[in-house]
């Protein structure tokens, strides 16, 4: 993933030139992880650039917030209107968004309270996650031999760069073996998650995700996902899962802003079903690749709309070249 190096942060209310956004060295944050942040995305739609779930990635921030008692002076309402401003002050149709609370500059005690919690929001275009070709064909992965934190040391529910470490630490041993991702399993071996993403499993037309129990982060995309798959009349269960029924799924995949809905072929190199994304993976894609990119009606209001009118996206859209 390359960073565009140009364009507009938000810094604690202010847009700043992106070779700008500096903090200093000796902020809380980069000594002991003390952020919390969220991966939101916004799409190209026929009427304008949207924001998917803004509000409930929002909320997860100030969730996550909480947890670490952080107080972050600008509250959920102001931080959504933040976003859609650094949005539209680089007149983006379609990008990833970065909102990131942290502990900043005062003194260096692991105690982060004395710390201001400073506030970021950054935006950049990013495609495939995992690469050309994944959201179609699928991707490789393996079971790493990193467990998922444990409950009651760091907390799952909350996106702190802090849990990254461990994620970082999944996400190395998968690349240098050769595979996409990691899938972790919890303490108890039990499925987990990806490094970034939600799992799912299909089993005779029936859907299987852990649960908030299994350490994992409860994935926006893995709402809409059970969401979308009970109006479609599937059967969503979401069950503690033992490692060995992923190799004996018809169908598995991950979920999140990052990867959207993608495909797993292989696990350890066991072949998933028949290798290929699955007709419940497809259906499921179908259906949420319709909403975000507006061809099928947002009926629970899911798209935030960034420029207030298509007029206005539309000029946004020529300032830029046509947009994403
Ligand atoms: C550890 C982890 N699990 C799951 C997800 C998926 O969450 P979402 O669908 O909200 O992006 C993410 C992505 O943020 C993640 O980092």
């Amino acid at each position: 993933m390359g960073l565009p190096g140009t364009g507009k942060i938000w810094m604690n209310g202010t847009l700043v030139d992106w070779a700008d956004a500096r903090i200093h060295i000796a902020s809380h944050v980069i000594h002991y992880g003390s952020g919390v942040f969220e991966g939101a995305r916004c799409y190209s739609t026929p009427k304008g650039a949207a924001c998917f779930r803004l509000g409930p990635h929002m909320r997860r921030l100030s969730d996550s917030a909480r947890v670490y008692r952080m107080e972050c002076r600008y509250g959920q309402a102001e931080l959504e209107e933040a976003v859609l401003e650094t949005i539209r002050a680089n007149g983006f149709q379609a990008c990833y968004i970065r909102p990131l609370l942290y502990r900043g500059y005062a003194t260096l005690g692991v105690n982060p309270l004395p710390c201001p919690v400073d506030a970021a929001i950054m935006l950049w275009e990013w495609g495939a996650y995992l690469g050309a070709g994944a959201l179609d064909s699928g991707v490789d992965v393996c079971v790493t031999s990193w467990t998922r934190t444990a409950p009651n040391t760091f907390p799952a529910l909350a996106k702190s760069c802090a849990n990254y470490a461990n994620a970082a630490l999944i996400k190395m041993e998968a690349t240098v073996e050769g595979y996409a991702e990691g899938i972790s399993l919890d303490t108890g071996g039990h499925l987990a998650e990806g490094s970034a993403a939600n799992l799912f499993l299909v089993r005779d037309g029936v859907i299987y995700t852990p649960p908030v129990a299994a350490s994992i982060l409860p994935g926006i995309t893995r709402d809409s996902v059970m969401t979308i798959a009970r109006d479609l009349g599937y059967t969503v269960r979401e069950e503690m899962l033992p490692r060995e029924m992923a190799y004996i799924a018809d169908e598995v995949f991950f979920t999140g802003t990052a990867v959207e809905i993608t495909p797993i072929r292989t696990i350890d190199r066991i072949r998933v079903g028949d290798g290929t994304r699955g007709p419940v993976t497809a259906a499921l894609q179908r259906a949420f690749f319709g909403i975000i990119s507006g061809e099928i009606p947002d009926t629970r209001g899911w798209l935030t709309y960034v420029y207030p009118d298509s007029a206005g996206a539309r000029a946004a859209a020529g300032a830029r070249g046509g947009g994403a």
